[in-house]
């Protein structure tokens, strides 16, 4: 028996396959706490990604290695929390998979058990194929992720576009159709020439979602802080800013100090 706490139809794999099949594209964001994850799902987002870009935008770090699989699940367990209709999707963090089919199993099922998310995603192809399939014939709806993998980061030496070379590009269409065929639901594509990944979505019948991989992919991923504005610095050419909240928070910020300091907040309203 299952138990249905909202009558909102919750965004399921057969449903984004769905959306391939019939031209709708889906959006997807990242989310790492339950406030914003609230925001992102009651405002339509289809799938939110409990990226180990956490480790860039949460903690601080400056590449997505350090995150553990400890702090993953607490960032995936705030966030499920706050969904009602999205698929949540946990990036297996670097560590927890590569070269060990074991304890790429382990390390899945504890995110299912602990934080109730709905699917993994992984980094790479060919070479994490029993990790995958490992994963898969427990169930659990795996995402593949190809092009820049970050947590290979120190192998590519930088964030630059990846396949721009035809070996590197045939190893990518090569990865994608493997992971298609081992029964993954769906790949990201992340900085790569927006014609190679038009061919992949072409050939591929799973959704392919793209960052940095241009428009004609099934769906567009972004990191959350960067699109609302919260981080300045990082400015790709594929990122659109929908908002300024670092300005908007300094202001506020500022604001606030300001009437504590000239003893304007709290006033007589605002005290019991
Ligand atoms: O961790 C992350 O945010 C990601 C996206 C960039 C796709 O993997």
């Amino acid at each position: 028996m299952s138990v249905h706490k909202s009558d909102v139809k919750k965004v399921t794999t057969h449903q984004l396959q769905n959306m391939k099949e019939r031209g709708e594209k889906i959006s997807m964001l990242t989310a790492y706490d339950y406030s914003m994850a609230t925001i992102l799902d009651a405002a339509g987002v289809d799938v939110l990604l409990v990226g180990d870009s956490a480790s860039n935008v949460m903690a601080g770090h400056e590449t997505t290695l350090p995150i553990t699989l400890d702090q993953m699940i607490y960032h995936a367990s705030s966030v499920v929390r706050g969904v009602n209709r999205a698929f949540v999707v946990v990036d297996l963090p670097f560590g927890s998979y590569q070269g060990n089919s074991s304890e790429a199993l382990r390390s899945t099922i504890r995110i299912m058990k602990e934080s109730g998310a709905h699917g993994i995603k992984l980094e790479g192809g060919a070479e994490i194929k029993e990790s995958i399939v490992r994963i898969l014939s427990a169930g659990v709806p795996v995402m593949g992720h190809l092009g820049l993998t970050p947590q290979s980061i120190y192998k590519f030496g930088t964030y630059t576009v990846r396949a721009k070379e035809e070996a590197e590009a045939q190893k990518l269409i090569d990865d994608a159709l493997l992971l298609q065929e081992l029964g993954c639901f769906s790949i990201v594509l992340e900085k790569i020439p927006s014609e190679l990944a038009k061919r992949v979505a072409e050939k591929l019948q799973i959704p392919i979602i793209g960052i940095g991989a241009g428009p004609h992919v099934d769906g567009q991923v972004l990191v959350v802080h960067d699109m609302l504005g919260i981080n300045k610095e990082f400015k790709p050419r594929f990122l659109r800013r929908y908002a300024d909240l670092h300005t908007i928070m300094t202001d506020a910020v500022q604001n606030y100090v300001k009437d504590v300091k000239s003893k304007d907040f709290p006033n007589e309203k605002e005290a019991y």
